[in-house]
């Protein structure tokens, strides 16, 4: 056992404009449609893998605490996968998020984008390329392929392994836009979102929702390219009330807003279409709101927000960086 099987790395989490929601292949994470993010500057998580020739199972410690349950097998299934492909050996993880948990933002993105990045690193060989880490990404949790990716970036969904992966759109400097995460509930999720991705692709309201789905993109690439924050923000919102509206309307019925999710939204729209506010939001499976605005408001957001939810913690992110390998190991 020696350093060089040690590797630490930081990844961030990210938001989808356009949502991955529903799978045409679920051993490989394949989805149905192509997705667009933006990675999240601060909701980081950071992943110690230490390879051990002479340990039989995994150890894997979850912000400071041993884990044995269904998220340490999932690991190990995950890191299976890549000793299938590599070097059998047992490891040591160990993971924290800078953000608590159950706020909604997505920990399996950072998660196996940081988890994947300090596991091949670890093995102190040259590590797959960064197309190629956006696919073993993947194929640990769907959205992390994009968390592999400074900026902006596009899932490309592809039909298969091969073809499934995520390319940057523009870097963290292009645009000065705020992702102001109002954490409305901690409550854990009564649907996940694998369970989720299946209930998707048998709803009816599916196959309009993919005809349409390759204009949209366009559109927002363009909107994205050119920093047009309120066409922008128009199909953000649209995207958000259209996948919204099939998880509530599947069978099981999955219902992830809450009450005071409505309320803000209101009270947002309000603010757009009575003050002029250039303020829109997103929503991903859970009830917490992701306010979207330019860097230029972002105060007079937050001091909005604060009046009109004075008890929730709001976590503001930028366009944030890729993931990375750093020092400072936690095993
Ligand atoms: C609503 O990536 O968590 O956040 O591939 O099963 O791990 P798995 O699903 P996951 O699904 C994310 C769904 C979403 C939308 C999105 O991030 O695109």
């Amino acid at each position: 056992m020696t350093d060089r099987m040690k590797a630490t790395a930081r990844a961030c989490s990210n938001i989808a404009f356009i949502k991955y929601w529903g799978k045409a292949d679920f051993d490989h994470n394949i989805p149905l449609n192509d997705s667009v993010s933006m990675t999240l500057s601060d909701a980081v998580t950071t992943t110690t893998v230490q390879w051990d020739p002479e340990l039989k199972d995994d150890v894997i410690y979850l912000n400071s605490e041993r884990i044995l349950d269904a998220r340490a097998l999932r690991i190990s299934r995950y890191l299976d996968r890549i000793r299938d492909q590599y070097y059998r050996m047992g490891a040591r993880v160990a993971s924290v998020n800078s953000f608590p948990a159950g706020t909604g933002i997505a920990s399996s993105a950072s998660g196996f984008a940081a988890l994947a990045t300090a596991a091949f690193a670890a093995f102190g060989e040259e590590s797959p390329d960064e197309t190629e880490m956006t696919r073993w990404a993947r194929r640990g949790s769907g959205s992390a392929c994009r968390s592999v990716q400074a900026g902006f970036v596009e899932w490309k969904g592809g039909t298969d392994d091969a073809s499934s992966y995520s390319e940057q759109l523009c870097g963290p400097g292009h645009w000065d836009l705020r992702d102001l995460v109002v954490v409305l509930s901690r409550k854990p999720k009564t649907i996940s979102s694998s369970e989720g991705h299946k209930i998707a692709v048998r709803h009816p309201f599916m196959a309009a929702r993919q005809e349409e789905l390759p204009a949209r993109i366009l559109s927002l690439k363009g909107a994205l390219a050119t920093r047009d924050v309120a066409t922008f923000g128009e199909i953000v919102e649209h995207e958000a009330m259209e996948v919204q509206a099939i998880m509530m309307s599947g069978r099981p019925s999955a219902l992830y807003l809450q009450p005071d999710t409505i309320r803000l939204i209101h009270h947002l729209r309000a603010w757009r279409d009575d003050e002029g506010v250039p303020v829109w939001f997103t929503l991903d499976a859970g009830p917490n709101l992701h306010v979207l605005c330019e860097g230029d408001v972002a105060f007079e957001v937050r001091e909005r927000l604060t009046i009109v939810a004075p008890d929730a913690e709001i976590l503001e992110n930028r366009p944030g960086p890729a993931a990375r390998i750093v020092d400072d190991h936690l095993l």
